[in-house]
């Protein structure tokens, strides 16, 4: 990948994770820092595309010649890939999405009931499946869409069951564990494709999982 091999394309890649709002002071989220969706992003910058980056709470600084667009919610983060996936070759959603978000958002600090009450139990609504609704509109004919899942046990069979249900062309499945996935430098994957191929990537850099998977999806561009 040291080729100007995406020049003239336009890839939209999301990162980091959504923070889902209880009050002004608390949200549900998750541990990713974003540095796997930034390291898609620069390597695919690096190899001449039109990069725009939805990124989602990371404190990582942006990587250059790309475009950042910041989010909070997963509503947010759909709002932003889809004003930005109308004119793109290729998504690729690192991002950890929460698929639920409380049902109410208290405009005041949530205070502790007095006399040791109980709390009341946390009220949550579904959000969106940005990957999926994307994966069955296509905005553009012949755009490739990508997803990652991050499992624990099962992977590759959780993976492809996934890949089915999300209906995207490419699923990266990674192994949660020590030294991968969430916050780590490094991360190892098995790249599922819908047409049933399946690239085992090794233990490595962020960047190196990064090209390989940019590698997959130009081999389904269209002409
Ligand atoms: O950011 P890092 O610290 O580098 O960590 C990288 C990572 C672990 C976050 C990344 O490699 C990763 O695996 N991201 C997906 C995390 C995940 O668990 O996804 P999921 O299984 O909840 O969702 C599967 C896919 O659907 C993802 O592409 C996700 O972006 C998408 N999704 C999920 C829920 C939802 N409501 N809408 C979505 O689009």
């Amino acid at each position: 990948g040291s080729t100007a091999d995406l020049a003239g394309r336009h890839v939209v890649v999301s990162a980091g994770g959504t923070r889902e709002p209880l009050d002004p002071v608390r949200f549900l989220g998750n541990r990713s820092s974003g540095k796997q969706g930034y390291a898609l992003a620069a390597t695919a910058a690096a190899r001449g595309a039109r990069v725009t980056l939805v990124a989602a709470n990371s404190a990582l600084p942006g990587p250059a010649g790309v475009d950042v667009v910041p989010v909070g919610t997963a509503l947010e983060l759909r709002d932003a890939v889809r004003a930005a996936a109308g004119d793109a070759d290729a998504v690729v959603m690192a991002a950890a999405v929460a698929d639920f978000r409380p049902a109410v958002y208290a405009a005041g600090k949530i205070k502790k009931q007095d006399g040791g009450a109980e709390p009341e139990p946390l009220a949550l609504v579904r959000n969106p499946d940005i990957l999926a609704e994307l994966a069955a509109a296509r905005p553009r004919p012949g755009q490739v869409v990508a997803g990652f899942a991050a499992e624990t046990d099962d992977v590759l069979a959780h993976g492809r069951a996934k890949l089915a249900s999300k209906g995207c062309d490419l699923l990266v499945v990674n192994e949660v564990g020590e030294r991968r996935t969430f916050g780590a430098e490094e991360n190892e994957a098995v790249v599922l494709g819908a047409d049933g191929s399946e690239t085992p990537v090794p233990h490595g850099p962020k960047e190196a999982l990064a090209d390989t998977i940019w590698d997959l999806v130009a081999k389904r561009f269209p002409e």
